[in-house]
């Protein structure tokens, strides 16, 4: 029988770190001025997120989502040994794409040099659930025998789009630069605990105005009615977020799917090494770890390092703790996410 396997991990972060006591001192093109720009505290930060640090491009205009992205699938091509021209499909999740349209995967494509192989290009719009939703799609395609190389991409280039006022202060603290690659490819195995065992998408669009960027709204003539400069009407250039019932509803969904995981498989933590949940916030995590019962030393976390990457988040993570030592070939994780939409799923597999 044909299973999907993880032939390959990589991850990328830029080199430059902004700690939360710079955050609070960044004008809006991310340079630290002299006097306080935005009303904000390391302690605060870090008592309602438990972020520390997060990473940014430099601000030159040179860098764009798709390089994180080229960064961190080419970490993953030479751990899969495998070259970029055996590439058939590639799934780019993001919210921060390089433009309007076309999708980022076709960008990447040609800055990998497989523009004129043919291989698909997808670009999906999960939010903080991409990485769960392009494993399961992956899987799908790997399973029919559809695509037998599939490059899966979370990249996010957040420090471009946020408000660096107090205005902002509740979103833009949460957010920094990153991007996760992995590869999938088909094994023949009976054994239905190998590769990807379990994946499970699930959105309700009630949720959606409760995190949103309404920047391209298609409904208004013109659509693009903002004034980049006028603080009455650019608040539509920048993410708006309800972050109680983000909260709330990120608990519950998360918790829901990691037991429907378990239950739906016939696994326990015994079974399965590490806990890799969305890194959107360290509080949401800690209530998802009490509430589900997790062990709490199964637990992987990077939120404190490099805020939320929104897609590249679990892939990031767990690579994160592969060079660190902690993940190890063969391990098998369960990962749970949240996002915009409102957007959830969770997923069994090992690396
Ligand atoms: N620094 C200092 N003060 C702040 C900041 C900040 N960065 N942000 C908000 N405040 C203030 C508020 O203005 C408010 O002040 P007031 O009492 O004078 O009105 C006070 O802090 C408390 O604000 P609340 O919104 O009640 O704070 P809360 O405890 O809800 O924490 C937070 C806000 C951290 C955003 C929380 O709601 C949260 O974690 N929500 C989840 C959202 C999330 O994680 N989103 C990630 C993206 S979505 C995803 O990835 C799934």
């Amino acid at each position: 029988m044909i299973r999907t396997k993880i032939l390959g991990l990589g991850s990328y972060v830029p080199d430059r770190v902004v700690t939360n006591e710079e955050l609070a001192y960044l004008d809006d093109q991310h340079v630290r001025q002299e006097t306080l720009q935005t009303e904000t505290s390391d302690e605060w930060i870090q008592k309602r997120t438990g972020i520390r640090e997060r990473r940014y491009v430099p601000n030159d205009g040179t860098w764009s989502t798709s390089d994180l992205a080229l960064h961190a699938a080419k970490r993953a091509l030479t751990d899969a040994n495998i070259d970029a021209s055996e590439i058939d499909c590639i799934i780019f999740g993001t919210l921060s794409p390089d433009m309007h349209f076309p999708g980022t995967a076709v960008i990447l494509q040609k800055k990998l040099g497989i523009d004129k192989t043919g291989c698909a290009c997808f670009d999906i719009r999960q939010q903080c659930s991409s990485f769960v939703y392009a494993l399961q799609m992956a899987d799908a395609f790997v399973r029919t025998g559809m695509y037998k190389r599939i490059l899966l991409i979370g990249a996010e280039l957040h420090s471009h789009s946020l408000d660096y006022t107090t205005r902002g202060r509740d979103v833009m603290v949460l957010f920094g630069d990153g991007a996760g690659a992995m590869l999938l490819g088909p094994v023949e195995s009976e054994d239905p605990r190998d590769g990807v065992m379990y994946t499970s998408a699930h959105a309700d669009g009630s949720g959606a105005m409760d995190l949103y960027l309404g920047l391209f709204d298609i409904a208004h003539r013109p659509y693009l009615f903002i004034d980049p400069k006028d603080r009455e009407t650019n608040r539509g250039m920048y993410p708006q977020m309800d972050g109680k019932r983000v909260f709330l509803n990120a608990v519950r969904a998360m918790v829901m799917s990691t037991q429907a995981a378990l239950a739906n498989t016939g696994m326990s933590w015994d079974d399965i090494q590490w806990f890799v949940p969305h890194q959107a916030n360290l509080r949401i995590n800690e209530k998802v770890v009490e509430v589900a019962k997790i062990p709490p030393e199964k637990v992987l976390n990077t939120i404190q390092f490099y805020g939320n990457t929104t897609a590249a988040t679990v892939p990031l993570t767990i690579d994160h703790w592969r060079r660190e030592g902690k993940v190890k070939k063969g391990d098998r994780i369960l990962s749970s996410v949240f996002g915009s939409g409102f957007t959830w799923g969770a997923a069994i597999f090992t690396i």
